[in-house]
């Protein structure tokens, strides 16, 4: 293995703690939207925010993700109908009373337009291990890396001034089938890119306080 110097500039404390404090109060802006407006956005925003996920650190530097950039109307449109159709399922049956009732204050069903009206969809596919020939190579620690990616995912879209909704339709084999991947991939997260509709409305939510959230020791 080779190595080279690290690129790392120091910031002055000053300038770190400014920055920490303005990057937090972006942060705390972001919220899942569920209202999505068909506006249209220059892609190179999303491939860049895709790079920026395909940058993160993973088990072994394994990368044991991929990223399907779907676009295209008539494949949304299959994906609308196929996650509706698990969504129909899990309100109607699967759903337990508790997990329902957590949902109400969400005001969702198992209606999903957003699929159909956001400009695009990526969806993140986790690989439990790579193909090489005819061998199957073994990831590692691969739901805490592609979890680690998808959260740069959403930062990154955030930051550039999108939006986005977390989906998971579960099960989501679906998406394996229409996106036609290799047998080696699971589909773990749908999430719709867009601007938010003009009168897009979110839940009031309460986040948990710093000390319930951190202890310091
Ligand atoms: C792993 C995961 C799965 C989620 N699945 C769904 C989903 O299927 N449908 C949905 O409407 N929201 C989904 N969400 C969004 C959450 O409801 C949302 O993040 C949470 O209520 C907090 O709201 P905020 O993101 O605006 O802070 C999901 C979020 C995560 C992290």
């Amino acid at each position: 293995m080779a190595f080279q110097k690290l690129d790392f500039n120091e910031i002055p404390e000053v300038e770190m703690i400014a920055r920490s404090r303005s990057f937090h109060m972006n942060m705390a802006r972001r919220r899942t939207v569920r209202d999505f407006s068909s506006q249209n956005v220059p892609m190179e925003i999303v491939t860049n925010a895709i790079k920026s996920a395909s940058s993160a650190p993973s088990g072994a530097n394994k990368q044991p993700w991929h990223f399907v950039l779907v676009k295209d109307p008539l494949v949304k449109k299959e994906i609308r109908n196929a996650a509706e159709k698990e969504e129909k399922e899990f309100y109607e049956h699967r759903a337990t009373e508790d997990w329902l009732e957590d949902l109400n204050q969400f005001d969702t069903d198992w209606h999903k337009p957003f699929l159909e009206t956001a400009p695009y969809l990526i969806v993140v596919f986790k690989k439990n291990y790579d193909i090489d020939g005819n061998d199957r190579k073994k990831n590692y620690y691969v739901n805490e890396s592609v979890g680690i990616a998808s959260g740069f995912l959403l930062v990154a879209l955030h930051e550039a001034g999108l939006v986005t909704l977390t989906h998971t339709p579960s099960p989501m084999g679906f998406l394996e089938k229409i996106l036609d991947r290799p047998k080696n991939e699971r589909a773990m997260l749908l999430i719709p890119v867009g601007y938010p509709e003009k009168n897009a409305k979110v839940p009031i939510l309460e986040k948990k306080d710093f000390d319930s959230t951190c202890t310091i020791v």
